[in-house]
């Protein structure tokens, strides 16, 4: 879907359909008034009759005659005006992409929702409605022997105020360099492991080298044994898909200490010798989603071109069962030279991000973000609603848990206390890999705190925000590219 900027009235454009929208229990004003009258008031009307209020999620479409140039008539509900924010502008966005998808329409003209009387800024209002109406309009189609794309075209976003078209055109292009950082991540993870092994995670970084300038290095299994990352290795060597290492850096500013994002990339989690069980298994596809989310975020800061130093790392390796494997008993030397016993090959993400974690000291970071699809626990703990904060740094984590309420990539702190540690204490090494169910997301936290040294750190467990098990607002079912929002956003405000 093209988007498009346009000064001009709402009422007055030729389009398939135009959008416009309504607070809950609002009367028509602004657009939507001017629209109302060049339709008779037939959006008034249903409003009288009880028809439509304004709700969120609720829509009124509506046909016009010949009264305006385009024959459909949007109006969507934005829920109640006194808890209006972005989220309730994406949402908005979402619903009347999935209601004008399907029907005859291609090219659609919009007022922005909330860039007015709700109190949004101008270029918060344009990127909520470009990134949430392309993102409401992602497919993944790769698979499918008859492959279908969205029938919508094009997007207009129109306003008639000379003075806001310059905000609105920079919040368009961010929304649009957002959403397909985004969608890149959501591939990622949809694409199934036989596809997404650890060398085509590198192939993709080498793309974003060739596409957004981005520095990139990548270590093979023998560079990695060679430099001492014995944990990433060994979670790798049950799978003819080698494990990798990958380094990304954007440098839009030289000399200053950088932001490293670290994601998990577990193509495809088997559990290994401590096999998964059926159900268990079946999704681990997307156990890579802390990786994805650190390539797109990578790719969304290039392509915005920020003034920073942002660098991504992402351990890549498939875990699974075979001769070669690492087994339940094996004792791990890891990059920082700490030993971690083996109580089961399926707490393999600690594993890999262990060394990731020690390797991101090198660049002296001003903060380090890891993204993991860690722990059932977690998905426990707060169910698919939150992701799982560990940082013994407050300051950070009002910093991310604010950029998680801008972007609704919702952040919940869980503690990191030391009698979690205490629970992994190894029995012939320096540290376990488990520590058994109780407080499970925080003893796998507590295992990352001992290699997440020198420098201020956090982790977020998405092992529940990774997938939506059904198409909700502008997310689809399957990847959902959790953290790539997140990330960006905090690196904007950095
Ligand atoms: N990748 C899983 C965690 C996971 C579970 C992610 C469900 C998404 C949905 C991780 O590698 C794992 O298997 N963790 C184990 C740890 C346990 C063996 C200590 C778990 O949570 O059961
Ligand atoms: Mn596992
Ligand atoms: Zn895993």
């Amino acid at each position: 879907m093209k988007i498009t900027v346009r000064r001009g009235e709402i009422q007055k454009q030729r389009a398939d359909a135009l959008v416009v929208n309504l607070f809950a229990g609002a009367t028509p004003s602004g657009a939507t008034a001017a629209v109302d009258s060049a339709v008779d008031g037939q959006i008034s009307a249903a409003i009288r009759l009880g028809d439509f209020s304004g709700a969120s999620g609720e829509t009124l479409l509506l046909y016009a005659k010949d009264s305006i140039a385009s024959p459909r008539v949007l109006v969507v509900g934005l829920g109640p005006r006194e808890s209006f924010d972005s989220e309730a502008a994406r949402r908005a966005a979402a619903q009347a992409v999935k209601t004008l998808e399907g029907t005859g329409c291609k090219r659609i003209a919009s007022i922005m929702h909330g860039g007015g009387t709700g109190g949004l800024e101008v270029e918060a209002a344009a990127q909520a409605l470009v990134e949430a109406s392309l993102l409401a309009q992602y497919r993944f189609e790769h698979y499918r022997s008859q492959p279908k794309s969205t029938s919508l075209k094009q997007l207009t976003l129109v306003e008639s105020d000379p003075s806001k078209l310059i905000p609105l055109r920079a919040g368009a292009k961010s929304g649009q360099a957002i959403a397909s950082a985004t969608a890149f991540a959501r591939d990622l993870i949809n694409h199934p492991g036989h596809t997404a092994t650890p060398v085509y995670l590198a192939t993709q970084a080498r793309r974003l080298a060739r596409a957004h300038g981005i520095k990139t290095r990548i270590l093979d299994e023998k560079a990695m044994a060679k430099m001492g990352m014995g944990a990433l290795v060994a979670v790798g060597k049950g799978s003819a898909n080698p494990p990798r290492f990958i380094c990304m850096e954007h440098n839009g500013h030289k000399r200053e200490q950088p932001l490293v994002f670290v994601g998990k990339g577990i193509t495809f989690d088997s559990g290994g010798l401590s096999l998964k069980s059926v159900s268990g298994i079946v999704s681990m596809k997307k156990d890579m989603s802390g990786a994805a989310a650190v390539f797109g975020a990578m790719q969304a800061v290039a392509e915005l071109g920020l003034p920073r130093r942002i660098i991504g790392l992402v351990a890549a390796a498939e875990n699974m069962p075979d001769g070669n494997a690492f087994r339940p008993g094996d004792a791990l030397q890891t990059l920082s030279g700490k030993t971690i016993e083996i109580l089961s090959t399926d707490a393999e993400g600690r594993l890999v991000l262990a060394d990731a974690l020690t390797y991101a000291q090198r660049f002296k970071p001003a903060a380090v973000i890891d993204l993991a699809t860690l722990t059932g626990a977690c998905v426990t703990a707060l169910g698919h609603h939150a992701a799982g904060l560990f940082s013994s740094d407050d300051a950070l984590c009002e910093r991310l848990i604010l950029a998680g309420q801008q972007t609704h990539e919702r952040l919940w702190r869980l503690p990191l206390w030391p009698e979690y540690r205490q629970q992994i204490e190894g029995d012939i090494a320096d540290m376990k890999n488990s520590g058994g169910p109780p407080g499970g997301a925080s003893t796998a936290a507590a295992l990352l705190s001992e290699f997440a040294q020198g420098f201020p750190w956090a982790h977020l467990d998405i092992a529940g925000t990774s997938s939506s098990d059904g198409h909700r607002h502008y997310l689809r079912k399957g990847g959902v590219g959790f953290g790539v929002r997140l990330l960006t956003q905090l690196a904007r405000t950095w």
